[in-house]
């Protein structure tokens, strides 16, 4: 038996501390939910699960992109989405929110110059502005967002019950939320000042909106989404449950994982593969190799969730890891499952 093997033996899988049972009906609650999280950790993803996993629960639903890089078109294989709301599937509408279209609008709702605006606004406009008071882009983004809040049909009932927006990551994430309150205090009174007000109300109200975070159990996400976790907190957002994401499960059953843990010898693995075309010592070395690996990944894996639970309070859902060639439409379909039997 190895000293790697032993090392690991706290972490079987029957001793291992079932976190994902985490109580994860609230993950839907809101009408709002920006998912962020440091780059590559799966926040289209997950935002694109969650959004799938809403309308199952009979909710209008919104996915909102803002960074124009047509991710979610590539996952639910449609045309490009743009700055029009479309119906990509039934009740589950997508947009794309770029900065241009965002100051076109608003000019147009404030000055009435909807024609005039799309003529004048280009990217040398919104380059002046972004210059002028940095930070304004990002307020015409969470606009756009809560115009789309506080719409209502004609009949009074909100047009969307839940607004999904796939938000930049967690790294920009503090400065787009303080852009509001830089504006308001920046621009004392008039127009401006008030929708900036309004924005900031949006951000600090639970019940409209909450921080949607999503991690990786790995050294970095974690650490990264402890200190933003912090820092959101200290601006009084309301954090989601929190989600972590490719979690990797063990691939055996309870007593395999033991006898992988005790440290099989490779000839004794020989022996128990023997007539099943494995029983050669390289495939008997071979197989206990990736056995080793897979525990130890695993055993990685259960430190960083303890230290997750321990740098943040608040409570953590788990997404598995797919392993599939091709992440599509399908696949995020998996995902919304999990969601949809927790919610549920
Ligand atoms: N649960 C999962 N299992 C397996 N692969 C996954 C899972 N979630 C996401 N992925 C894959 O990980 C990659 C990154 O996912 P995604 O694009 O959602 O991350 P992101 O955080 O939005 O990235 P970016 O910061 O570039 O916007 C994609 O290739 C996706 O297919
Ligand atoms: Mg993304």
């Amino acid at each position: 038996m190895t000293t790697g093997a032993r090392h690991w033996r706290p972490h079987l899988a029957a001793e291992r501390k079932v976190t994902h049972l985490v109580d994860a009906r609230t993950l839907l609650d809101p009408r709002v939910l920006l998912v962020t999280g440091k780059g590559g950790v799966g926040k289209s993803t997950a935002a694109a699960a969650l959004a799938i996993a809403s309308v199952r629960t009979g909710r209008r639903t919104c996915l909102v992109e803002v960074e124009g890089r047509q991710t979610m078109r590539a996952l639910f294989n449609t045309e490009p989405w743009d700055f029009d709301e479309r119906e990509v599937r039934q009740d589950l509408f997508g947009l794309s929110i770029d900065p241009e279209a965002s100051l076109a609008e608003y000019l147009a709702m404030f000055y009435g110059a909807r024609r005039l605006s799309r003529l004048v606004v280009n990217s040398t406009a919104v380059e002046f502005a972004t210059t002028a008071a940095p930070g304004i882009k990002d307020v015409l983004l969470i606009g756009k967002v809560k115009e789309m809040e506080r719409r209502r049909d004609p009949d009074g009932r909100f047009v969307y019950d839940m607004i999904v927006v796939d938000a930049p990551p967690t790294g920009r994430i503090l400065n787009f939320l303080r852009a509001p309150e830089a504006t308001t205090e920046l621009v004392r009174v008039g127009p401006i000042r008030e929708q900036a007000q309004s924005l900031i109300d949006l951000l600090l109200d639970p019940n409209r909106l909450r921080l949607q975070l999503v991690t990786l159990l790995e050294e970095m996400p974690v650490a990264e989404t402890a200190e933003s976790a912090q820092a959101l907190t200290e601006l009084g957002v309301q954090l989601n449950p929190i989600i972590a994401n490719r979690v990797l499960r063990p691939q055996a059953d309870a007593a395999t994982m033991k006898v992988l843990a005790d440290g099989i010898a490779a000839d004794t693995l020989q022996t128990v593969l023997a007539g099943s075309g494995f029983d050669d010592p390289a495939s008997a070395h071979a197989l206990r190799h990736l056995g080793e690996q897979h525990l130890r990944r695993l055993g990685l894996q259960d430190e960083m969730r303890a230290a997750l639970h321990e740098g943040v309070d608040v409570p953590v859902f788990e997404l598995p890891y797919l392993a599939t060639r091709s992440f599509a439409e399908n696949e995020v379909s998996l995902l919304a499952d999990v969601i949809s039997a927790a919610v549920s």
